[in-house]
């Protein structure tokens, strides 16, 4: 079986920062609030011309430099995102802005666990002999879809995005192991649905008018549902490889909330410094937090060569995942 390798990460954050003093200022909330229930100090918001496929398209672009691949070499582009700037897909527009014209483009849409199962499908592809060269994109503008008059939910999210570069090989396999899970029973959690809303077309038939409401988050059952799925999916991914949490050199969870990253790394018994954690500077970017903080710790030369590093996204739909990584991309 032919395997596969990380070869260059990439991330791109809108420059607008908005903290939660200012936010304060909005919203009956506080950064004391904020902080120690969240672990959550800022996070960015798209400033009027900035779009998805622009920030997805930027950490396209650094990925493939990093990896230092032309973007004519590309297979593929997915792109995980539950905010694309058109219904129809925006990886079509990410694959022109970047010139890779020989790739085909397609949105990967499951929320926060979407740069999970987008990296888990690009696997697919490469192992298969398919495909030789995809880029993986995890991007969300959740700050579109937020109720800015909620503080229940918008202190939460942020938005950017990330990306790998994902090559097949003939050696070393890069995913050791992955699962992934859904549950659509408890989907009501956290939804951003379509708002009901008829138009009458001729009398006796009526049609949907599209339209989306804000988005709608029981905290608490969410919460709920990370701190057990979370720690009990990655359990049984270490169980499949025969992993041990002491060979682990991180633990890289989707970016929701510190109290959940201190949970599932205290369940598993990780040393809270092999916990990544970038809550304080992007809040939850959905689909994106992965690979920004995968791309922060290569960049900053905490992630090295040959590193282990278990991930799990979780969140919408519901839907849950974990991978067991060997890092192979270049290092600071
Ligand atoms: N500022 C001040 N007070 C607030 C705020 C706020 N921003 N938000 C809620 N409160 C108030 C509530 O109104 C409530 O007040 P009340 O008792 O007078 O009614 C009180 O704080 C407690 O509210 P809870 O909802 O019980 O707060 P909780 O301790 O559960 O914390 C939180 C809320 C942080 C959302 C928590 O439930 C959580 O982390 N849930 C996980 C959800 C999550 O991470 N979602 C991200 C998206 S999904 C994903 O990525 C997995």
């Amino acid at each position: 079986m032919r395997g596969i390798r990380l070869c260059g990460s990439g991330a791109a954050v809108p420059a607008t920062r908005l903290s939660n003093d200012a936010l304060s200022q909005r919203v009956e909330t506080s950064d004391e609030w904020i902080r120690s229930r969240t672990g959550i100090g800022e996070r960015r918001v798209a400033a009027e011309g900035e779009t998805l496929t622009s920030l997805a398209a930027a950490a396209g672009a650094q990925a493939l430099q990093n990896a230092g691949w032309e973007p004519s070499s590309l297979d593929l582009i997915l792109l995980a995102t539950s905010s694309p700037d058109d219904l129809f897909g925006s990886a079509p527009k990410v694959q022109a802005v970047l010139g890779a014209e020989r790739a085909v483009a397609f949105d990967l849409t499951a929320a926060c666990s979407g740069f999970l199962f987008a990296l888990v499908t690009a696997a697919q592809y490469l192992r298969s002999g398919a495909m030789q060269r995809v880029l993986v994109i995890g991007a969300d503008q959740l700050s579109s879809w937020v109720d800015w008059s909620d503080r229940r939910t918008c202190v939460l999210f942020g938005d950017g995005a990330g990306a790998v570069a994902v090559e097949a090989t003939g050696d070393a396999d890069a995913l050791l192991g992955f699962r992934m899970a859904s549950d659509g029973r408890r989907g009501e959690n956290l939804t951003l649905s379509q708002q009901p809303q008829r138009q009458e077309l001729l009398p006796g038939i009526s049609a949907q008018q599209g339209g989306f409401s804000t988005i709608a988050m029981n905290g608490q059952e969410v919460y709920k549902f990370a701190a057990r799925e979370v720690p009990a999916i990655l359990q049984q991914l270490l169980d499949d490889t025969s992993t041990s949490p002491s060979e682990l050199d991180w633990l890289l969870l989707h970016q929701a909330n510190q109290r959940i990253l201190d949970a599932v790394g205290e369940r598993l018994g990780m040393a809270a410094e092999k916990v990544l954690s970038n809550l304080a500077h992007y809040g939850n970017t959905s689909a994106a937090t992965i690979p920004l903080m995968l791309h922060e710790a290569v960049s900053d030369g905490r992630i090295s060569s040959g590193d282990l590093i278990a991930t799990s996204g979780f969140g919408a739909g519901l839907s849950w995942g974990a991978a067991l990584l060997r890092w192979d991309g270049p290092t600071s």
